[in-house]
C-alpha cells in the first residue's frame, strides 16, 4: 500500500502542474489576462477586470502570492480603474467602498498550486535585468521626500493606509509583494509593461529607481496593514 501510494505521489507530480494551468484559466482567466499582450486602446485599459498575470513569475514574490491568494487585501484602494470607484462626497472625491467586490479566496492547496502555476508565467522576462537592483538603504523621511515632494508620487500612491493617491496600487507592500529587478525595470519605462498607463514616465535617474526600491523596502518593514 505505502509504496504504491509513494509511486502515484511521485507520477502525479508533473501532472499537477498541466492542471494547475487549467486552475488558473478556469478560476482566474475571466478578470486577468494569463498570456498578455497588454491592453492597447485607453478603453480596454478602463475595462480591464484585473491586473495581467502573464508575468507574474518575474513581478511577485512566490511566498507573498502565497499568502494573499489565501487572504486578499486590496492593494489598488479605488479597484483595477479608479474612474469607476470614485464618487463626488461633501469633502470632494472619495471611494465607493461599495462599488468593490471582494477578491477571490484560495485555501491553502489551492493557493500553493496557484502560486506555482503563476510562476512559471514569464512573459517579456528580457526587461528585466537580473542584478539591475542592488542593495541599499535610506531613510524613511529621505525616502518619502523623494517620493512626495520631488517627484510627485504620492498623488498617485498610497505609502501607509490612508495616507496618499489612491489612482495607483499602494507601494508600502510592495517590498514583500514585488521583485526588486521588476521595479526596476517597470519604473525606468512603465509604457514597456503597460503601454496605456496613467503613471507618466518621468526618465527617472538609475541612482533613483534604486532609491525607491531602498524605500520600498524600508516602508514594507514597517508591517503597516
Ligand atoms: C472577479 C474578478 C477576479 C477573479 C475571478 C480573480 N481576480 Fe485576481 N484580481 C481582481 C482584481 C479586480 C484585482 C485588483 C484588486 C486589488 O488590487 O486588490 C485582482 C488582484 C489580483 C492579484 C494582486 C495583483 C497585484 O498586483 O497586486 C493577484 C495576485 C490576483 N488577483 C490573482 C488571482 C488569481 C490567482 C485568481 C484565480 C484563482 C484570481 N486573481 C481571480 C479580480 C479577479
Ligand atoms: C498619475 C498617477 C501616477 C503617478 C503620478 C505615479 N504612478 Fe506609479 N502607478 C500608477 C498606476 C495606475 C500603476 C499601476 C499600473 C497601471 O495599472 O497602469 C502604477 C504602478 C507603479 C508601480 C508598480 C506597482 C505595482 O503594484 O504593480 C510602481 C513601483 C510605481 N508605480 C512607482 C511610481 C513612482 C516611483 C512614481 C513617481 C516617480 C509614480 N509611480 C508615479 C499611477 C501613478
Amino acid at each position: 500500500m505505502r509504496a504504491g501510494f509513494i509511486i502515484l505521489t511521485l507520477l502525479s507530480t508533473p501532472a499537477l502542474a498541466a492542471g494547475d494551468q487549467e486552475l488558473l484559466q478556469e478560476q482566474c482567466g475571466s478578470c486577468h489576462s494569463l498570456s498578455g499582450p497588454a491592453p492597447d486602446s485607453a478603453q480596454a485599459y478602463r475595462d480591464r477586470k484585473g491586473p495581467d498575470l502573464g508575468y507574474a513569475g518575474i513581478k511577485y514574490r512566490a511566498e507573498w502570492l502565497e499568502q494573499w491568494l489565501q487572504k486578499p487585501i486590496r492593494n489598488r484602494p479605488a479597484g483595477m480603474f479608479y474612474g469607476k470607484h470614485i464618487k463626488t462626497g461633501p469633502k470632494g472625491d472619495v471611494v465607493d467602498e461599495a462599488s468593490l467586490k471582494p477578491h477571490p479566496k484560495l485555501d491553502a492547496a489551492a493557493a500553493r498550486a496557484a502560486t506555482n502555476a503563476l510562476m512559471a508565467l514569464k512573459e517579456g522576462a528580457e526587461r528585466v535585468k537580473a542584478g539591475d537592483y542592488k542593495t541599499g538603504t535610506i531613510s524613511l523621511s529621505m525616502g518619502e521626500m523623494l517620493f512626495d515632494k520631488f517627484r510627485g508620487c504620492l498623488a498617485c500612491h498610497q505609502v501607509e493606509p490612508g495616507y496618499g493617491g489612491v489612482s495607483g496600487p499602494e507601494v508600502y507592500t510592495i517590498g514583500k509583494r514585488l521583485q526588486a529587478d521588476y521595479l526596476v525595470s517597470f519604473m525606468r519605462n512603465p509604457k514597456i509593461w503597460e503601454p496605456k498607463t496613467i503613471m507618466p514616465a518621468r526618465k527617472l535617474k538609475d541612482r533613483d529607481l534604486q532609491k525607491f526600491v531602498h524605500y520600498f523596502n524600508a516602508l514594507a518593514a514597517e508591517d503597516f496593514q
